[in-house]
């Protein structure tokens, strides 16, 4: 990094067609690991203090700017997608000094700072540099001739190899460190005579090597880093490598992911030391889960808080929600958004909680509605409990107070409340407030019926 670092600057190529995706969306919108590709390639650039972010987009515009917002970005229009060469020389108008300029791929989005940094420092030495990668299975990637003392001799496109080169295992990661001015004089020299038809970076720096410039090649530490998304199995794989890459630096911090092959942890969720991961765990969006917690098998968990030493047990759903400290959850739980439960509280099978705040260790075991509700500490909810806070035109709150008991399959007819250390009679309707420490109860009273199933019997015999 270093002194230099305050003027670097990225540009970004994201106005391909992307047709291979057959999709109606722009390629680079796409998601994987949760994000859209273009956001991973701006975080990089950014990782690597770029202070200027200039991104080339064309195909689908609108929706590109929408999906990525960013007020650091600046944005320049490809009006027609006529190749790779093409689109670096729209930001011509834009690069004014002389400088080394970061050229990106907007659908590789696995690239590092770190990259970034080492291909600066190779071009230092050179006219420019590129990234190029060893991969088992190079595919649809440009094929890379070296020439001796790691520099570029040329770079082949994979349509328009021949077997030989076909063969060579060393690809264009398309990610480069290029001179400007430099590059747009080489650039306004193009010709579409390949068999794509387009005007081809590639080509611009096959020509600077063949007037005997130095292009260096910088080899990826990772190959992943120069997985290319160009079709929809390529976007799987990204997708994987970035919940693989996590799972390695997570498993590094000291959390245990029995199956980290069949987990999803996105790369911004955060979990704690000693946290034990177990298989098809999906964890999104902004998460953070605590130290010490234990997440079963096929626990979804997205936008949600979960406090050290909490346990949630397999397929339980957690949505938006802030799990305290030592709860236990599950399984088959579900806390939608709001949901907040205090330190110790526990959440049985088939219990539903929407935007309401449980306190520390209140109990609801088995298959129960909680929704728009207070619930005061060691509250305990029976068995087949509702709060019925929707009325067919508004949602009403349910209030229960510290140490309340409500018994089995309670109707709670929001809005109501009961107080604290107040208990309501198992199958009750409870539609009227029941004051602290009394007994609510609203059931119609039993009667028994003497005789009734000989009676039902003989009658049923005369009708024959
Ligand atoms: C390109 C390289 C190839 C390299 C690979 C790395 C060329 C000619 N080939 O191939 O050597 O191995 O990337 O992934 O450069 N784009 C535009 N405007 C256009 C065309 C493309 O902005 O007119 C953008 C695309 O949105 C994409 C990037 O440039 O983000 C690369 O274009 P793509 O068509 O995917 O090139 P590849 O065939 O993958
Ligand atoms: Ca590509």
């Amino acid at each position: 990094m270093g002194a230099e670092s305050p003027s670097r600057v990225a540009v970004v190529l994201a106005a391909g067609k992307g047709t291979r995706m057959r999709s109606e969306l722009p390629k680079v919108v796409h998601e994987a690991a949760g994000r859209p590709l273009l956001a991973w390639v701006l975080d990089a650039a950014r990782a690597a203090s770029c202070r200027r972010l200039l991104v080339v987009v064309g195909h689908g515009a609108e929706a590109v700017r929408e999906a990525l917002g960013g007020a650091d970005v600046e944005w320049i229009e490809q009006r027609e997608q006529l190749g790779t060469g093409h689109a670096l020389a729209q930001a011509e108008g834009r690069l004014a000094e002389p400088q080394t300029v970061l050229v990106l791929s907007g659908d590789v989005p696995l690239v590092t700072a770190a990259t970034l940094t080492r291909l600066l420092e190779a071009a230092a030495g050179s006219w420019g540099a590129m990234a190029v990668a060893r991969l088992a299975e190079p595919g649809s990637l440009g094929r890379v001739v070296p020439r001796a003392g790691g520099a570029l001799e040329r770079i082949v496109e994979a349509a328009d190899a021949g077997p030989e080169e076909l063969a060579l295992d060393t690809v264009n990661a398309g990610i480069y460190a290029l001179p400007a001015p430099q590059i747009f004089a080489r650039l306004a020299e193009l010709t579409p005579d390949n068999a794509k038809g387009e005007l081809y970076l590639t080509d611009a720096l096959n020509a600077v090597a063949a007037a005997g410039e130095r292009i260096a090649l910088v080899e990826l530490g990772d190959p992943d880093e120069a997985l290319g998304v160009n079709t929809r199995g390529d976007l799987a794989r990204v997708h994987r490598a970035l919940l693989d890459r996590k799972a390695a630096a997570l498993a590094d911090a000291g959390v245990t992911l029995l199956e980290p092959a069949r987990t999803g942890i996105e790369p911004r969720v955060e979990v704690g030391a000693d946290t034990v991961v177990h298989a098809d765990v999906s964890l999104s969006g902004e998460t953070v889960v605590g130290r010490g917690c234990t997440l079963g098998q096929g626990v979804w968990v997205r936008d949600s808080k979960l406090g050290d030493g909490a346990v949630v047990e397999p397929y339980s759903v957690i949505d938006g929600a802030d799990v305290g400290p030592g709860c236990r959850v599950g399984p088959f739980a579900r806390l939608r958004p709001g949901a907040t439960l205090g330190r110790g509280s526990k959440i049985g099978n088939f219990v539903e909680v929407k935007n309401s705040r449980l306190g520390d260790g209140v109990k609801a075991n088995h298959l129960s509605y909680l929704g728009d509700a207070t619930v005061g500490d060691g509250a305990n909810i029976g068995a087949g409990t509702v709060t019925c806070n929707y009325d067919g035109f508004a949602k009403h709150r349910t209030e229960i107070g510290g140490g309340a008991s409500i018994g089995s399959d309670t109707m709670l007819v929001a809005p109501v409340s009961v107080g604290e250390n107040a208990e309501t009679a198992a199958g009750s309707v409870i539609t009227a407030d029941v004051p602290p420490g009394a007994l609510g109860v609203g059931r119609a009273k039993q009667r028994n019926v003497g005789g009734w199933t000989e009676r039902r019997r003989r009658g049923r015999k005369e009708k024959r």
